[in-house]
């Protein structure tokens, strides 16, 4: 059975620990403190129940440390707050992802000055968060995909268009690119549909149009929505 670690205890670690789950992978989720986290009781920021129920539901997901976790995966899979996600890596440990693919979906959000929340400076315009991964761990194969949308579309395109709309992939490493290419297909992804967008500064593209994404949010109030490229 594929080990895979989810990086991040929100809403969109909760989605993937599902999907892979019903894929036949074995699932460790990582958090910083593993007994505080199954104690807190406090809904979530977007009012979202706390973690500890949806782990009683999803008993076969494993819950360790970031580190733990990391050690755990063959594949690590970066759903933390963007603005921390090097320090959730760092606590994850280098030598326990160096030579491992790690799929990056989070996006560098500040929501320090309130809502809608802007690009974190120092990780945008001519940097990322994507590649500032990759500069910190230059032993991991970053690959960045999935971040232009809802958790929910993520791990399940057919939801809109018959699945018919874009995906973008933005990494170094071409075999690790076409490998996750693979988990997207599973996902239901269609190839067709799989943008390659180059190496990892690519990723600056797709999370500098997260401050679009949050205004067609704000007008559609729904976030089942996506890119369809047309030519
Ligand atoms: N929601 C979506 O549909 C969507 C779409 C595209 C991309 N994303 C991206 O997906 C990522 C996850 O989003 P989310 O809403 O599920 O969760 P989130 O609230 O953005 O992040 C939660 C995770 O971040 C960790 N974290 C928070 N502060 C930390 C710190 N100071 N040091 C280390 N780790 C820290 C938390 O650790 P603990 O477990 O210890 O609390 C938790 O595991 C984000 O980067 C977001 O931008 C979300």
């Amino acid at each position: 059975m594929k080990r895979i670690a989810i990086l991040g205890t929100g809403s969109v670690g909760q989605t993937y620990a599902s999907k892979f789950i019903t894929l036949g992978y074995d699932v460790m989720v990582g958090t910083r403190n593993v007994s505080e986290k199954l104690a807190g009781t406090a809904k979530d920021g977007f009012g979202n129940p706390p973690f500890r129920e949806w782990h009683a539901a999803n008993k076969t997901v494993k819950l360790g440390t970031f580190k733990e976790a990391a050690g755990f995966g063959e594949i690590i899979l970066n759903a933390t707050q963007g603005v921390n996600s090097i320090n959730a890596l760092k606590l994850a440990d280098g030598n326990n992802l160096n030579g491992k693919i790690l799929i990056d979906i989070a996006n560098p959000l500040d929501f320090s000055k309130g809502m809608p929340p802007s690009l974190l400076p120092e990780l945008s315009n001519t940097n990322s968060l994507g590649e500032e991964i990759q500069k910190t761990f230059p032993g991991v194969k970053v690959v960045k995909t999935l971040n232009t949308m809802w958790c929910g579309l993520m791990v399940n395109p057919a939801m809109i268009n018959g699945g018919d709309h874009n995906a973008f992939i933005s990494g170094n490493d071409a075999d690790a690119k076409g490998k996750v290419k693979e988990i997207l297909k599973s996902f239901g992804w269609l190839d067709k549909n799989i943008l390659d967008l180059g190496d990892i500064s690519s990723a600056r593209g797709t999370e500098m149009y997260l401050p679009l994404w949050l205004r067609f949010f704000g007008a559609l109030n729904n976030g089942a929505f996506n890119i369809k490229i047309v030519k």
